[in-house]
């Protein structure tokens, strides 16, 4: 498995299994044990998803050693702030029956995220956490809690697919060597992804899916990427990119798909800030 190199010196895959919206908790171990019986060696978890318990069955079932496994996840909206987030760190380790945890993520860039951050940098002093980072952290959030911080987020996890490419974001990140971790890869299969012409064309020529090409495009711009899937052929399917090489000419006309604007989390939108609050926002 090809690794990436955080900016605090940690290595971590470049690829792994996401388990958002997989509620069902056997369906979830399940998933994981799949993934990881294939060769996946990432699992990206949060508390708010309800199956931390489901993959720490997983991880155990597997037989692996603890330390062979980079288990992921991520602080809630609700628990933001320190006294908060450390006590929702130690519910996620119980969850997944472990020691530590080798990257802790802010979830959402509301609420007392200032305070979350101060708690995952003692976590991290104190060797709780091998590295801590954000997600939808965009550039002004992140600006702003770099510069008000001593660490530097080693990883911003963010929606990033061909539609929705972040540039501008992914260029900031490259000046403190924030690592990009693409979450909705597939773009959760909007915008008919799966049979775009462009991604179908440039896989039949190498013999794979669109689904391969978009995390093979992903592996070679150095993005982690967590597709989802609870089914094996498919869980197979994401993980077998490794023989094959987009062209420049491939690669080009997947950057020429960014739309510029996201799919998915328009996160700045105040509809959003309230749903994610768990309120109903009335225009
Ligand atoms: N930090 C955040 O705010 C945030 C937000 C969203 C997601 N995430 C993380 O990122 C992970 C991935 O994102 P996501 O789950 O939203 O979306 P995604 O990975 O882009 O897409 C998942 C969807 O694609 C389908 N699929 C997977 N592989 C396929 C294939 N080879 N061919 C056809 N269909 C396929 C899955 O169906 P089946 O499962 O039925 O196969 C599922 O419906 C999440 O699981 C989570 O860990 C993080």
């Amino acid at each position: 498995m090809d690794t990436i190199t955080l900016n605090n010196g940690i290595e971590m895959p470049l690829e792994g299994l996401g388990v958002f919206q997989v509620t069902d908790e056997g369906e979830c171990e399940r998933a994981v044990r799949t993934a990881l019986d294939l060769g996946y060696r990432l699992v990206d978890t949060a508390a708010c998803y309800g199956n931390e318990r489901a993959v720490g069955r997983a991880l155990k079932a597997s037989g692996l050693p603890r330390e062979e496994v980079f288990l992921t996840s991520k602080v809630w909206i609700q628990d933001a702030g320190y006294e908060r987030t450390m006590a929702s760190f130690d519910r996620t380790l119980e969850n997944l029956g472990t020691d530590y945890l080798d990257l802790y993520l802010i979830h959402m860039p509301y609420g007392d995220y200032h305070g979350s951050w101060r708690a995952m940098e003692e976590l991290l002093r104190a060797g709780r956490v091998r590295a801590i980072g954000v997600c939808n952290f965009l550039p002004d959030r992140l600006a702003d809690l770099i510069l008000a911080h001593q660490v530097v987020p080693a990883v911003n996890q963010i929606e990033l697919h061909p539609f929705c490419q972040q540039r501008r974001l992914r260029q900031l990140m490259a000046r403190y060597d924030i690592a990009p971790m693409a979450w909705a890869p597939f773009a959760e299969g909007q915008h008919g992804l799966f049979s775009n012409p462009t991604l179908t064309a440039i896989g039949a020529a190498h013999n794979k899916t669109a689904a391969q090409v978009v995390l093979r495009w992903l592996r070679q711009e150095g993005i982690i990427a967590i597709p989802k899937s609870v089914h094996e052929e498919r869980i197979c399917e994401n993980f077998d990119i490794d023989d094959f090489e987009l062209t420049p000419a491939d690669l080009a006309q997947v950057d020429a798909m960014d739309e510029g604007v996201p799919t998915i989390l328009d996160v700045p939108d105040v509809c959003e800030v309230y749903r994610l609050h768990g309120i109903t926002f009335e225009q």
